[in-house]
């Protein structure tokens, strides 16, 4: 599968898919990076993986004939959200029913929705008093952080967790479920039945074993 991968902050994420993508057996290569920030980690990473890198212009990431074109010159097929912080146009939405990924740093439907990203989430979570946090890849349709869970997998909340030591604690769990999400779609054994998402064949969420070792 010929998946993008949209990434706007330092790049974890992308680092762990592009880390998984050259692991031999991978059902998927990434194609194209594109960011919409001249600082952005992915940008690095295209570098250091030799994958075609996209710069969108502030006009650009509103403008769903403009992705879609760029998409359609590297024959994509799937898109991975990494860290985007951009809302993905409508069309582009529509023109990759079901094919588009994100990953969110906190267990959906709660934590998520507009402003509700990076520390913000850390934040609110630790403000509730729950005592588990998470992360959740999904699919992404046309409003924030709503469509349909593909995996989620649970960290404990600690009494004395600051927004940052939960991130990174979450992080390191997104990085094992979000490549392993990636390879399902790409085997094609995700069944969406409305809300939920059937995944053939899926017994374990995995350890972290199944990282593989990313390169910063
Ligand atoms: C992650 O926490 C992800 O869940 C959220 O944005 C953050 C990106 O981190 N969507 P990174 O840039 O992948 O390190």
């Amino acid at each position: 599968m010929r998946l993008a991968v949209f990434a706007s902050g330092n790049g974890s994420n992308a680092d762990a898919l592009m880390a998984m993508a050259i692991t031999r057996g991978t059902p998927y290569e990434i194609v194209l990076c594109v960011t919409n920030r001249p600082d952005a980690g992915v940008i690095d990473l295209s570098e250091r993986y030799d994958i075609p890198l996209e710069v969108l212009t502030h006009d650009q990431t509103s403008d769903g004939q403009a992705i879609l074109d760029v998409l359609a010159r590297f024959d994509v097929e799937a898109i991975a959200l990494a860290g985007y912080l951009k809302m993905m146009p409508v069309e582009v939405v529509k023109a990759f029913h079901h094919r588009i990924l994100n990953i969110h740093p906190a267990l959906l439907p709660s934590f998520g929705g507009p402003g509700m990203y990076g520390m913000h989430v850390h934040r609110a979570v630790i403000d509730s008093g729950v005592r588990w946090s998470g992360a959740t890849v999904h699919l992404v349709d046309e409003a924030y952080d709503t469509g349909p869970i593909v995996l989620q997998e649970v960290v404990p909340v600690e009494p004395d967790d600051s927004p940052e030591v939960l991130a990174a604690r979450v992080l390191r769990t997104e990085h094992m479920i979000y490549p392993m999400a990636v390879r399902f779609l790409a085997e094609g054994r995700l069944l969406v039945e409305g809300r939920r998402v059937r995944i053939l064949d899926h017994e374990t969420p995995g350890t972290e074993d199944d990282i593989p070792v990313a390169t910063s």
